[in-house]
């Protein structure tokens, strides 16, 4: 069943993205990493085909990339966040888009003038395709250790079939997902991150996430 998976992340060479494409490939979804660059993205996924031995994992302009993709995650900072997306536009009918970027300025969390980076994708998009945000809270340092512990994931967006959809794969990570509303509350979730920086650097830390408690499984 996880085979019939497959999922394409944009900027899927930098930290979040191939440390996500680890946690995803290993319990056998279909990853395809997108560059700006196909030989980078190839580069990338053979330093990746040596940590996890097996699975399914292909490299690819970010334009390819989604073309066989159902979901198409978009990791990348947020100085090409708009452009990236506008660039795939017109390819995403029917793909549900994962946006896990947060507006920093030097480190600094800023609400940009769509209301969020959620919103932007979603402004860009218009109809095409429903922009679910997450994993914005988790450490990309703690994705890539296989073992490691993660934070909670909070996931929001206005089609609720597809945030449905979004926390059943980020499940298959080893997150505990919560439904955290609208898409109207992504600059909050998008702006906890410049918190977590902060702790980050404050506490000499390189994984501080976010927990929920008072909720039960
Ligand atoms: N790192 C984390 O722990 C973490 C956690 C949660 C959320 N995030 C968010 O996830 C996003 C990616 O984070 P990251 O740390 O993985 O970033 P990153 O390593 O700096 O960049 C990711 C990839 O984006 C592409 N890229 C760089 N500049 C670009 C531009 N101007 N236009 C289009 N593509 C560009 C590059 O890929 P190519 O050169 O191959 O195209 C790069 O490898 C950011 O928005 C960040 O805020 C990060």
């Amino acid at each position: 069943m996880e085979k019939d998976i497959n999922i394409a992340i944009v900027g899927g060479t930098g930290s979040l993205g191939s440390a996500l494409a680890l946690r995803l490939v290993a319990p056998g979804v279909r990853v395809i990493i997108g560059s700006r660059d196909r030989e980078k993205a190839r580069t990338v996924v053979e330093s990746l085909r040596k940590i996890l031995g097996k699975g399914s994992l292909e490299g690819e302009t970010n334009q390819e990339a989604v073309q066989e993709a159902e979901f198409v995650v978009i990791a990348v900072p947020y100085e090409g966040h708009a452009t990236t997306v506008a660039q795939l536009k017109g390819q995403l009918t029917g793909k549900t888009v994962i946006d896990a970027v947060v507006p920093l300025k030097k480190g600094r969390p800023f609400v940009p003038p769509a209301g969020s980076a959620l919103m932007e994708a979603q402004e860009i998009l218009g109809d095409e395709a429903p922009v679910i945000g997450a994993l914005h809270n988790i450490s990309a340092v703690d994705l890539q250790s296989p073992d490691a512990s993660l934070g909670d994931v909070l996931v929001c967006g206005d089609n609720d079939a597809a945030k449905q959809k979004v926390m059943e794969i980020i499940h298959k990570i080893g997150a505990r997902t919560f439904d955290a509303g609208p898409a109207a509350n992504g600059y909050v979730i998008e702006g906890l991150t410049g918190i977590l920086i902060y702790l980050n650097r404050k506490y000499k830390s390189k994984h501080a996430s976010v927990k929920v408690t008072g909720i039960s499984d």
